[in-house]
């Protein structure tokens, strides 16, 4: 299994660029679904969960008309299989996301469960509840969650909590049903806006996308798409950080800085230099950081995905800084690698209470998750000696050439098989 090495004490300097979204391209890889024809997605990011979820919906009898570089062309003529198996879906829960398209396509989806994951338990109830609203019958069998619909129909649901792909399940089969589906207290990602507008311009009829309320004309059929993928707001920020942590000067191209407001308003509270212009950002640290608090929220809140990543810069922050996970019930799980390292971290429930240190020092650790796996990298970038990170195929299923990234910025990384 191969390992990624880090040696501490280089200053990031230079540019770096950011790749697509995971986040985006996975649900519009579903989406391609609702279409018959030949769908073009460019700027995807070159990460093995767009390789796993083009595979489960080649499964699906999409024929792969060409996927190299960060191009796939997905014909989806020929859909005719309902089912995602376990092995597809257990190695990715965004799997999940075929589940509303398959309803609307071919009235039938038998989805593997998900199961649980590093994170927390992650269930799909509220993905489950809302296409049962729109009158689809849903059983769970054997482990498959088992939905039937002749013909799916409009109607009127409120989620009970806010979730990103559960919002974008119901939203998509919602498309093909017959009549208005209005769906109230909904994820406002930049990500359900971005599907929102692919699907729109196939001939869907969505509006409200980005606000607590989608409220959706049913059509009877979508054209295909061809569409860029947004840039991955997560992986600014992951780099953003990089350059903050390294006390460094980088321009992080590529993002959209509105995307990023609630990180940045707290990278700037600790005393980070940022310049914001159109499609970029340019990050400078400024040799101390201040602590701050920070609490996890569905967006425009700080982002759970950055919570890892910014606990990290906060380990060197001058004094405490308290750190509240409010989306996940089990997020902390890089907090005991983190301590290995040297950081100062003390957990009382859903809070982290980080004192911060003059120095971590490199250690051999393991990623339990994606974006925990981020932010032992980022560690690694600032400790003394070096930091051996291993189970990085958590890093490759979402982060696009992490190492080499870094290295044109100036760090000292290397992977070893
Ligand atoms: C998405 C993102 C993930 C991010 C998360 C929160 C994708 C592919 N993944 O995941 O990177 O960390 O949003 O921003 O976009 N919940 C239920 N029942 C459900 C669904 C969710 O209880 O049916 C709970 C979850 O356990 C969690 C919370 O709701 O505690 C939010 O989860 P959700 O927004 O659904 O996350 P994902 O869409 O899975």
């Amino acid at each position: 299994m191969d390992k990624i090495i880090v040696e501490g004490g280089h200053k990031l300097n230079g540019r770096v660029r950011i790749s697509g979204a995971k986040n985006a391209v996975l649900p519009v890889l579903a989406a391609t679904l609702l279409t018959q024809g030949k769908n073009e997605i460019r700027e995807a990011p070159q990460v093995r969960d767009v390789d796993t979820m083009v595979r489960l919906v080649s499964e699906l009898g999409a024929e792969v008309d060409h996927f190299e570089s960060d191009h796939v062309v997905l014909d989806t003529s020929g859909i005719d299989n309902p089912v995602a198996p376990y092995d597809l879906v257990s190695t990715m829960r965004a799997s999940c996301l075929v589940l509303g398209p398959l309803l609307a396509r071919l009235g039938e989806a038998k989805v593997s469960l998900p199961g649980g994951c590093a994170i927390g338990a992650r269930p799909i109830d509220l993905h489950i509840k809302g296409l049962e609203a729109l009158g689809a019958k849903i059983k769970l069998e054997k482990g498959y969650v088992h939905g039937t619909a002749k013909k799916l129909k409009g109607a009127h649901h409120v989620f009970e909590s806010v979730t990103v792909t559960g919002t974008m399940n119901v939203m998509m089969a919602a498309v093909l049903a017959e009549g208005e589906t209005v769906l109230e207290n909904v994820a406002r990602e930049p990500e359900v806006t971005f599907l929102a507008e692919v699907l729109n311009e196939s001939g869907a009829k969505i509006g409200g996308a980005g606000t607590d309320k989608i409220i959706i004309q049913g059509v009877s059929s979508l054209r295909p798409f061809d569409c860029k993928i947004l840039p991955d707001r997560i992986e600014a920020a992951t780099y953003m950080i990089a350059a903050a942590i390294t006390d460094g000067d980088v321009d992080v191209l590529n993002c959209v800085p509105s995307h990023l407001e609630a990180i940045n308003q707290k990278l700037r509270e600790a005393g980070v230099t940022l310049e914001e212009k159109q499609n970029s950002i340019r990050v400078r640290g400024n040799g101390e950081l201040a602590p701050v608090h920070i609490r996890t929220h569905p967006y425009p809140g700080f982002a759970t995905d950055v919570q890892a990543q910014f606990m990290t810069l906060m380990t060197l922050a001058k004094g405490r800084s308290m750190i509240t996970e409010t989306v996940f019930e089990n997020r902390f799980m890089h907090v005991a690698e983190l301590k290995r390292m040297g950081a100062d971290i003390l957990i009382e429930g859903h809070t982290a209470l980080v004192t911060g240190v003059k120095q971590l020092s490199g250690a051999p650790v393991m990623a339990t998750d994606l974006r925990a796996s981020a932010c032992l990298v980022l560690a690694g970038l600032v400790a003394e000696r070096d930091t051996v990170v291993s189970r990085v195929y958590h890093i490759d299923r979402g982060y696009q050439n992490m190492e080499k990234k870094l290295s044109q910025l100036g760090a000292a990384i290397r992977r070893v098989k």
